[in-house]
Parts: structure tokens; sequence; C-alpha cells
């Protein structure tokens, strides 16, 4: 279901977040040394920045296998339980949005996070009694978009704390060009480049325009990619030359039209303009943040003068 086709599989091969791969070479190659498993890693960061790949690369190269779920997969504490009592020593079982793991899922992470055992419950009433089972010892590695919406009892359990960045335009190019030789497009500097700058700091944006483009450039084109080519491919799929798109757009001309600006409360900002409060929350908002497109005051978002001369509107004095 997922393509990995443009994941790099091993540590060497992942571009960009330089002092997480630093942090985790080490822990890895310590805890290899140890035949013991790698402690509990939690990845937090926008969508789109590598999680999901980070943790396939820390069990490629710890050498043991991967299991995959997520938050909202796992309904019932029997289903985690299942998947607990099947991992291998040292597996790595991989938790995307920990965050919406619900309460009695999550309490039987507890235990198995620090003393690898299962706590079940048999029986209901005075007869009821509590057994522990003994798991193989494995690395939990979660993800989640905030931090602040885990647990603390749950973040305290990771000894291993990695905040993903947005990438620089130059590793979003240098990501471009990897993927582009992988799929066997021909891509210039300067293709390369455009496409990059417009990818949102996120690789995954990246490599979703560099399909698009490639598409345009051979259909419409040569097949090559140059700046030209991808400028007027960006253009049809309405991707602005910072890499906003029709959404942001409407976000951003939502605060300025219809609030004067901000600020406003973010689920008046959903209410208006259609769109999930979280979506705007963990995906739109961390870069329009980052850009200095828009600031958070204690009473809602408010857009920046910046954020103004992108739209060629000129704010309006109180
Ligand atoms: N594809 C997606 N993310 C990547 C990364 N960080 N490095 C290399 N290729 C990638």
């Amino acid at each position: 279901e997922i393509d990995t086709t443009l994941r790099p599989k091993s540590i060497n091969d992942y571009i960009g977040q330089d002092k997480i791969k630093d942090k985790l070479k080490i822990f890895i190659e310590a805890a290899k040394n140890r035949n013991e498993a790698l402690d509990h890693v939690l990845l937090y960061g926008p969508p789109g920045l590598g999680k999901t790949t980070l943790a396939s690369i820390i069990a490629n190269e710890m050498g043991v296998n991967l299991r995959i779920t997520s938050g909202p997969a796992i309904d019932r504490p029997g289903d985690l339980a299942a998947i607990l009592t099947n991992l291998d020593e040292n597996d790595v079982l991989f938790i995307d949005e920990i965050h919406r793991l619900n309460r009695s899922v999550e309490e039987i992470l507890y235990p198995a996070m620090e003393d690898f055992a299962l706590d079940i419950v048999i029986g209901k009433g005075p007869n009821a009694k509590s057994i522990r089972l003994d798991l193989s010892k494995f690395t939990l590695i979660g993800a989640t978009t905030r931090a602040g919406q885990l647990t603390s009892p749950l973040r305290d359990r990771f000894g291993v704390i990695c905040k993903l960045d947005f990438y620089s335009v130059d590793d979003l190019k240098k990501i471009v060009k990897r993927s582009a030789k992988i799929l066997g497009v021909e891509i210039d500097e300067d293709g390369a480049l455009e496409v990059a700058k417009r990818s949102r700091g996120t690789p995954r944006i990246a490599n979703r325009l560099l399909k698009r483009v490639r598409d345009y450039a051979q259909v419409v084109e040569n097949g090559i990619i140059n700046k030209k080519v991808a400028q007027n491919a960006l253009k049809l799929l309405e991707v602005d030359e910072l890499g906003l798109d029709k959404i942001d757009e409407k976000l951003l001309l939502t605060i300025i039209n219809k609030f004067n600006g901000g600020p406003v409360g973010l689920d008046t900002l959903a209410a208006s303009t259609g769109e999930e409060r979280n979506t705007i929350e963990d995906v739109y908002e961390p870069y329009l943040l980052q850009i200095g497109f828009i600031n958070r005051t204690p009473r809602g978002r408010v857009v920046t003068k910046k954020c103004y001369d992108h739209f060629r509107i000129q704010p309006k004095n109180e």
C-alpha cells in the first residue's frame, strides 16, 4: 500500500535531519554491539518529513523485522497484545499517529515498554486475577505530529526523542535529484531547484510534485525537466513560487478578508473555510508559521505583513 521505491533504506542514503542521523547512528551501533534492542524512539514533527522512512531505516540498520501499525488502527487492548506477543527479539514496532491510541490500549503499552511484559486480567469480579506475560525485548518507534498531544506517562517511556524539522531547499534539491534518478527522468539543476523550492520543506511533497512534473514533461514537453518545464507544470498544479496551494491561499485570504488579518481562533477559521481544524493545525499551519506568514497569538491566528505583501494586499488600519 505504501510505495517504497523512493525511500532510502540505509541511514547514509537518508538526506537531511543531520542531528537526528548523528544521534541515531551512535545509539544503533551501541545497541547492536551489546546485542540489545534499541531504546524506544519517539519521532515528532509535521507530516511527510520521513518518520516512517526513519523507522524502516532503523529496523534495517538493526537487522530486525519492522512491524507497522497506527494509533487509530488499534481498537482494543487485545489487538495490541496480539501484535506484541508476535514480535521477535529486538524487533521494531512502529506506531504512527501514536497520540491517537485510546486510553485502554495505551495502558497496555506502559508495562510493555518498561518491563517487556503484558499484564492480563483473567476473570471478573472478586475472582479476577492478573497474570504477567513476558514479551521479547523490542523497540517501539512512535510517531506523532505534535509531541504535546502525548500523555506524559507515554512520552516519559521513550529513551530517544527526535524532532524532525522542515528540510532546507538544498536538501530537498538533493532528494529531488535522487528520486528523479530512481524514476529514470532527466532533470537539470535548475529544474530540481524549482521543484525543491516549492515543496514546503517536505520530502513527501517534493516527490509528489516531481512525479506530476514528470507527467507534464512527458506529455507536453520532451520528457526532460528544466526550470521552465517545472514552472509551467507547477502553474498547472496551482502550486505557487513558495509552494502554497489553493488551500493555503483560502486559509490566508479568509483571515485577511473575513477577519481583517486576525486574530481568529482555529475553530472559527475551520468553520469559515470548511477545512478540518486538525488538518489546518497539523498540515497547513506549521509551514505557514515557518515561513512567517502567520503568527499565533493568545487570541488566535494573525497574518503578517509578509503574507499581505505576497498577495499584494494593503493591510487595512483599524
Ligand atoms: N525520500 C523521502 N525522504 C527522504 C530523505 N530524507 N532522504 C532521501 N530520500 C528521501
